[in-house]
């Protein structure tokens, strides 16, 4: 009984570590005039799968999801019409934010799809400050 909980245990922790999964930054602060990096990558698991393509979206306070940016290992990078367009450049599944406005903060997902295994996603939480600190 009581060995079969450990087993159980056991197996639920190697379930846990090693799972592929996306890893992201769950929280990001950017500054208004500043460059910003919104790091992602694949986590390799147990069964390895390769990187074929990864995404960016946003996702306004509002809930409008907007496609930003996607890069595909064959066919190279496609950059979408948003308010980030001319500001935006993705390096080994980072995003950079060039030049951060008040209007950019929102979710941020990060979706790697990989051959077999699929597609996983995580969503980064930006938050902008303004440049001047104003203490009342
Ligand atoms: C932001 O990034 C661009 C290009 O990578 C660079 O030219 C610029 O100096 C950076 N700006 C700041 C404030 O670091
Ligand atoms: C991943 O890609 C490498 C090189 O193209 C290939 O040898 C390997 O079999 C692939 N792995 C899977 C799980 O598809
Ligand atoms: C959602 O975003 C799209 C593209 O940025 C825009 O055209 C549309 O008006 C937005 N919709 C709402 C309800 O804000």
């Amino acid at each position: 009984m009581c060995h079969s909980l450990l087993s159980t245990l056991i197996l639920f922790i190697l379930i846990v570590f090693w799972a592929q999964k996306v890893e992201v930054l769950s929280q990001v602060t950017g500054y208004v005039g500043l460059n910003v990096t919104l790091p992602c990558s694949f986590i390799q698991g147990k069964e390895s799968s390769n990187v074929t393509q990864s995404q960016r979206d946003f996702l306004s306070p509002d809930r409008n999801k907007t496609c930003i940016i996607v890069f595909n290992k064959q066919h190279g990078k496609s950059v979408y019409e948003s308010h980030l367009k001319g500001r935006v450049d993705m390096d080994d599944q980072s995003l950079q934010i060039k030049n951060v406005e008040l209007s950019d903060a929102g979710s941020y997902i990060c979706t790697i799809n990989t051959f077999p295994l699929g597609s996983f996603h995580d969503t980064t939480e930006l938050h902008v400050q303004g440049e001047c600190k104003i203490n009342l």
